[in-house]
């Protein structure tokens, strides 16, 4: 079995579920090693591919051949490269339906998410294809009077890309589109848990007219391997990562003898504050986006909530009749909100959370424990009085559980809020104009989202500060 009939059967156009790699427009349908991995859903435990586990070996031949077609691509106008790309964005809107089934199953977040998903991760190609006519340079008056000086842009060559499972589409998206539109080439290593979504987008590139060799995918489980010949192929220029702050430590390590250029996107333990004045109804709606989209399992989401002593019950009040609405389910079945933690692990670490906190003196609101939908699911779990000393505060749960903290001060909080190494996202909700300037100033973070739960768009630079990152 290379895929299954469970995914299949629900696919408008079959072709889309491809279980190859892609190295130079050809599809790579077994490992020199001869070793393949499965795919497996995690809300049913159900197979649903095979896929061949590719390795160092196949990364330089991707990334050779992605060296020769980089040279061609960014002889093209920018016009032309947009033309392509916005080729891909419109095969992507038309593929929207199978693009989300693909990535339903892979990785389980709801069907109506994984659509947004997908739209999301059409826009940044489609911004892109439009800044892709757009790369200016200076022209700057010269110390001499019979000369100018001109700043030219040039593509840097060869990227890799490392992309997380939660964001199986949008992740590769986000850093595919702004290298091919300057006139790059990619080798992309997907998530070994979510290759489908990644090889459908090279599917429709290939059908976008994109020349072979600029897009290659490298489906595999030796993560590690793939990532040290991205890091010391000198063909390969620039590496962009999305993932945790201990692998993008070991890049950063292994790429530091050839001053490789990187882009790294890390963890984050993001405070969501909510203001005595703030509007408590949009803070609770705002929450719920930023807390539980994706089940808790974003970079960006919010791991910490810190609520004036005030409006702390009634915002908690609040909060728990939202939460109740939340369906626990298969990410397939239409009014599903909460989908499957990504593996065993994951779950372990949302329970320790849990257990840590109540430990501590955390009172348990709705939720905290597994769901009776299937070993991976997670009930959305509320805890009051949560304090700094909890491994909630400190780590990034990844889950569909919220803390509240209760504070006194402005002060006191923003100290709260930066008193983490991480540094992406962060939120608050206030109306004091003179509060939200000093706040959003004052906090330590890459991105801080005002009055909202969602500050993921593709017109604004994305990344983060401390150890959450480098680059945006
Ligand atoms: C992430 O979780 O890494 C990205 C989230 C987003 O783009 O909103």
């Amino acid at each position: 079995m290379t895929i299954s009939n469970i995914l299949l059967e629900k696919l408008h156009d079959k072709s889309l579920a491809e279980t190859s790699g892609f190295i130079n427009g050809k599809r790579i349908n077994e490992a020199k090693s001869g070793n393949r991995f499965d795919v497996f859903s995690p809300a049913t435990g159900e197979r649903i591919a095979t896929l061949p586990d590719l390795g160092s070996y196949e990364t330089r031949l991707a990334i050779k051949s992605a060296y020769i077609a980089q040279k061609i691509w960014a002889e093209n106008t920018g016009s032309e490269r947009a033309d392509i790309l916005r080729n891909l964005n419109d095969l992507i809107l038309e593929n929207l339906s199978d693009l989300a089934i693909i990535l339903t199953a892979e990785m389980g977040k709801p069907i109506l998410e994984a659509e947004n998903e997908i739209k999301y991760g059409a826009s940044y190609i489609e911004w892109f294809s439009e800044e892709a006519k757009r790369i200016y340079g200076d022209v700057i008056p010269s110390q001499q009077k019979d000369s100018r000086i001109l700043v030219l842009k040039q593509p840097i060559g060869v990227v890799g890309t490392i992309t997380p499972w939660n964001f199986p589409n949008a992740m590769i998206s986000r850093k595919i589109a702004p290298a091919l539109a300057v006139g790059c080439a990619v080798v992309s290593k997907p998530s070994e848990y979510t290759p489908l979504s990644a090889n459908a987008l090279a599917i429709l590139a290939e059908r976008a007219g994109l020349p072979a060799g600029l897009f290659n995918v490298i489906p595999s489980t030796r993560g590690a391997e793939v990532g040290l010949e991205m890091c010391h192929n000198q063909k390969l220029r620039k590496l962009s990562f999305t993932g945790s702050t201990e692998v993008g430590r070991i890049l950063l390590k292994q790429s530091a003898d050839q001053i490789k250029k990187l882009s790294l996107e890390l963890g984050g333990n993001a405070p969501f504050i909510v203001f005595a004045d703030a509007d408590l109804d949009a803070a609770v709606d705002g929450l719920i986006i930023s807390k539980f989209r994706n089940a808790g399992q974003t970079c960006v989401c919010t791991n910490r909530i810190y609520v004036q002593a005030p409006v702390y019950e009634i915002f908690a009040q609040k909060l728990a009749e939202k939460v109740k609405l939340l369906k626990v389910g298969n990410g397939f079945e239409k009014d599903t909100s909460i989908g499957p933690i990504i593996n065993e692990n994951s779950i372990k670490k949302i329970e320790i959370h849990v257990a840590d906190a109540l430990a501590k003196g955390a009172d348990l609101i709705s939720g905290g424990q597994r769901s009776s939908v299937a070993s991976l699911f997670y009930e959305p779990t509320i805890l009051k009085n949560a304090t700094r000393e909890m491994k909630i505060a400190q780590e990034e749960t990844f889950g569909p559980v919220a803390a509240l903290f209760k504070f006194e001060t402005t002060e006191d909080v923003i100290q709260q809020a930066n008193d983490t190494q991480f540094g992406l996202a962060s939120y608050f909700y206030a109306r004091d104009l003179n509060k939200v300037w000093q706040v959003a100033e004052a906090l330590e973070y890459g991105m801080v989202g005002i009055n909202t739960g969602l500050i993921s768009t593709p017109v604004a630079p994305f990344g983060g500060i401390k150890q959450s990152g480098l680059g945006r």
